[in-house]
C-alpha cells in the first residue's frame, strides 16, 4: 500500500493503476476506521479493484458546534486497518489540498437534504456534496463504496452521480453492527459505558418498529410511537427524529407500504447516532 498527501501523487498512482488494466474503487472516509470501513474496502479488494481509500476530516460538513476539532484522527491505526484490508493507495490530504487557499465552489444538494437529518446538521450535506464531487474529481472511481449506514448520504450522493454526469458507479453496502446490533460509527467511541449499553437501543428500537410492520402495521405513526417508547424506556436522550421513509426517494410515509425505511436519530450526551433499517414486507 502506497500513502499520498497531495494531488498530483494521487492522480499519477492512480493513471499508472489504470494503465495496467485495474478499475478504480473508491471509499472515502474521514477516518476512525473501523469494521464497518473495513467491510467497503473488503468489498472492493473483492471485486478486483485497485483500491483508494481517502482519509479526510472535512470541515465543511460540521456544523458551528459540531465535533471537528475532537474527531478522532488515529492515522497509525487507519493506516494499519487500510493495508490489511486491502487498500492499494491511501489518499491523506491537508485541509488546503482538498480547499485550496480562494476556494468557493460549493455543490449544494436538492430536496433530498431537506428531511431526516438535513434540518438538524445545516450545511452538512452540502459539504458532503462538496468533498465528494472533488474527490471524484481527484480518484475518477469507477466505483465508489457507500455505508446503508449513512442512508440519507448515500441517496443523496447517487442523485449527485446522476445529475452532475459522473461516470462513476455507487455501490451501497450493508450496515456492519457491534454484537448487540449498536452500529459500528467512529462517534461511539464517544460514548461512556453507561451510554454505550444505552444505546443498544436504538436497534431495539428499529426491530421493534420491523416487527410491526411485519405483522401489518400500517400507520407510521403507531409505529414511530412504539419506537420512541423503546428508546425512552432505555434512558434519558433527545430524539431529532423518527421517521417512516421511501428508501429511494426519502419521501416521509404515513400509511405504510413496504419496502420502507424506518431511520432515526438520537442523541446522548456529547454524541448523536444514526441509524436505519429497511423493511421489505
Ligand atoms: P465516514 O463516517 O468515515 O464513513 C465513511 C463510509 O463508511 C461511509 O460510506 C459510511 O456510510 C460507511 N460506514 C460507516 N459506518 C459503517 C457501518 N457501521 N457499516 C457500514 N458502513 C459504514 O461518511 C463519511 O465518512 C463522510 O461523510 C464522507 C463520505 C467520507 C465525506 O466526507
Amino acid at each position: 500500500m502506497n500513502t499520498v498527501t497531495n494531488v498530483s501523487e494521487c492522480r499519477q498512482a492512480i493513471t499508472a493503476a489504470r494503465k495496467s488494466g485495474k478499475s478504480i474503487g473508491f471509499v472515502p472516509t474521514m477516518g476512525g476506521l473501523h469494521e464497518g470501513h473495513a467491510s467497503l474496502i473488503r468489498r472492493s479488494r473483492d471485486a478486483g479493484d485497485f483500491v483508494v481509500v481517502s482519509i479526510f476530516v472535512n470541515p465543511t460538513q460540521f456544523g458551528a458546534g459540531e465535533d471537528f476539532s475532537r474527531y478522532p484522527r488515529p492515522i497509525e491505526n487507519d493506516a494499519a486497518l487500510c493495508r490489511s484490508s486491502g487498500c492499494s493507495l491511501l489518499f491523506n490530504p491537508e485541509v488546503s489540498e482538498i480547499y485550496p487557499p480562494g476556494d468557493e465552489t460549493r455543490v449544494r444538494p436538492g430536496r433530498l437534504a431537506d428531511g431526516m437529518c438535513g434540518p438538524f446538521r445545516p450545511g452538512h450535506f452540502e459539504g458532503v456534496c462538496t468533498v465528494v464531487a472533488r474527490l471524484f474529481n481527484i480518484v475518477q472511481p469507477d466505483t465508489a463504496y457507500f455505508g446503508q449506514k449513512d442512508a440519507q448520504q448515500a441517496v443523496i450522493i447517487r442523485r449527485m452521480v446522476a445529475d452532475l454526469r459522473f461516470p462513476t458507479r455507487i455501490e451501497v453496502c450493508p450496515i456492519v453492527r457491534e454484537p448487540d446490533g449498536l452500529a459500528m460509527s467512529t462517534r461511539n467511541a464517544y460514548l461512556s459505558p453507561e451510554q454505550r449499553k444505552q444505546a443498544a437501543s436504538l436497534y431495539r428500537g428499529l426491530r421493534t418498529g420491523q416487527e410491526l410492520i411485519q405483522r401489518g402495521e400500517r400507520n407510521a405513526g403507531k409505529v414511530v410511537f412504539a419506537i420512541r417508547a423503546v428508546l425512552d424506556d432505555a434512558g434519558p436522550s433527545h430524539i431529532d427524529y423518527i421517521a417512516v421513509v421511501d428508501p429511494e426517494t426519502l419521501a416521509e410515509q404515513d400509511e405504510i407500504s413496504p419496502p420502507v425505511m424506518i431511520a432515526l436519530a438520537v442523541r446522548l450526551e456529547g454524541a448523536r447516532l444514526i441509524d436505519n433499517l429497511i423493511v421489505t414486507k
